[in-house]
């Protein structure tokens, strides 16, 4: 075995709720600690998936996912061959590591950020370096470019950034790109793009303008989709060529591809959902903001902020049924942002434990 596969320190994923629920004796668990769409999905996607062939079962699905393919092509004016499918975008960053990646090259990461970047990289034998986020939870760009070297492979942009939610605009991402050497790989992961408020906030055009911009989406968020396991990467056609040939043939099932197809038809659920999450969004930065909480403006469907006793809070939360994210910095929490009715509770109880 691999020396560095026995010193990984593997991702935790999150236990099941009925698992936590009879751990915890608790009738009601709401799970504020994934990131997921707490309006469900599309209805259109139960219809789709009771009505998708059942007799087809004994065939692979279609390796090109041609029908999703188009669609995603139609939306963001994309050659069919920019796009790799993945099962969830963690496969994409599987896929992307074990392209790229050689023992000895580096990663880039901006830090905090979302910790399967790094961790691939590990299992690649690379070396991972961290730049800190800015004051206010950007990513800071010219730290950045000081800090690459011709052994720099890949930087990653998660765009808005898990955990802190703060977002780039494409103009900053642009500037950076344009400073960066044409043979390190800039990825954007736009896992939570859709939840953005402000305009036009995707880096997709760049992929026709830059060979070395990859842009990654997932079904897992906005489309409320995170059991099928639909994720995507644009590339210039060039690159996706080469990142194809390592793609498992069958990937992505063809249950995940009616149900994301489906989805992605569904533009009103996806819409009425990014209203609902910046209402709610707001509601949660001003409670913060009365409360004294710090935390960094929200761009995405979830808040990292900060308090002194967070593991006491948490705790707190989850014995009265919400689990939010511990973890990830000390004295940092991360919270979906959930429905108006949770929101509320969380509110009321956050009030109840601060006295
Ligand atoms: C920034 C980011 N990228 C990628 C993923 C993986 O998403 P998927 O469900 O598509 O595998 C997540 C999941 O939470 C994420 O937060």
């Amino acid at each position: 075995m691999k020396k560095v596969i026995k010193e990984l320190k593997p991702y935790v994923p999150e236990k099941t709720l009925d698992e936590m629920k009879s751990e915890l004796g608790l009738s009601k668990l709401v799970r504020l600690s994934a990131n997921e769409n707490p309006y469900g999905t599309s209805k259109t996607v139960k219809d789709a998936v009771v009505n998708w062939a059942y007799s087809q079962s004994n065939r692979y699905p279609d390796s090109d996912a041609t029908e999703l393919r188009q669609l995603i092509c139609q939306k963001f004016d994309l050659d069919p061959k920019q796009i790799v499918f993945g099962v969830g975008l963690d496969e994409v960053i599987v896929m992307l590591s074990r392209v790229f990646l050689e023992p000895g090259d580096v990663e880039l990461i901006s830090s905090p950020t979302f910790s399967e970047y790094a961790l691939h990289a590990e299992i690649e034998e690379a070396k991972v370096e961290k730049v800190p986020v800015l004051a206010n939870g950007g990513i800071d760009f010219s730290g950045m470019l000081q800090a690459i070297t011709p052994k720099t492979k890949l930087v990653w942009i998660c765009n808005p950034n898990n955990p802190t939610a703060t977002f780039e605009t494409v103009d900053d991402i642009e500037n950076f790109v344009k400073q960066v050497p044409k043979e390190t790989l800039v990825l954007i992961d736009e896992a939570y793009i859709d939840f953005v408020t402000e305009k036009n906030p995707s880096a997709m055009d760049l992929t026709k303008k830059y060979s070395n911009i990859v842009v990654m989406r997932t079904f897992s968020k906005a489309y409320g989709l995170a059991n099928f396991r639909v994720g995507y990467a644009v590339f210039s056609k060039e690159v996706a060529e080469q990142v194809q040939k390592t793609r498992l043939p069958y990937n992505v099932n063809s249950v995940a591809q009616v149900a994301a197809t489906a989805a992605f038809k569904d533009q009103a659920f996806v819409a009425d959902v990014v209203e609902k999450n910046a209402v709610e969004r707001e509601k949660l930065q001003k409670f913060f903001d009365k409360v004294g909480f710090k935390y960094y403006q929200s761009q995405a469907n979830f808040i990292f902020f900060q308090y002194e006793d967070a593991s006491g809070l948490a705790q707190y939360l989850l014995e009265n049924g919400y689990l939010i994210r511990t973890g990830l910095l000390p004295n940092w929490l991360r919270i979906t942002v959930g429905t108006s009715e949770d929101n509320q509770t969380i509110i009321k109880l956050i009030e109840k434990y601060l006295g």
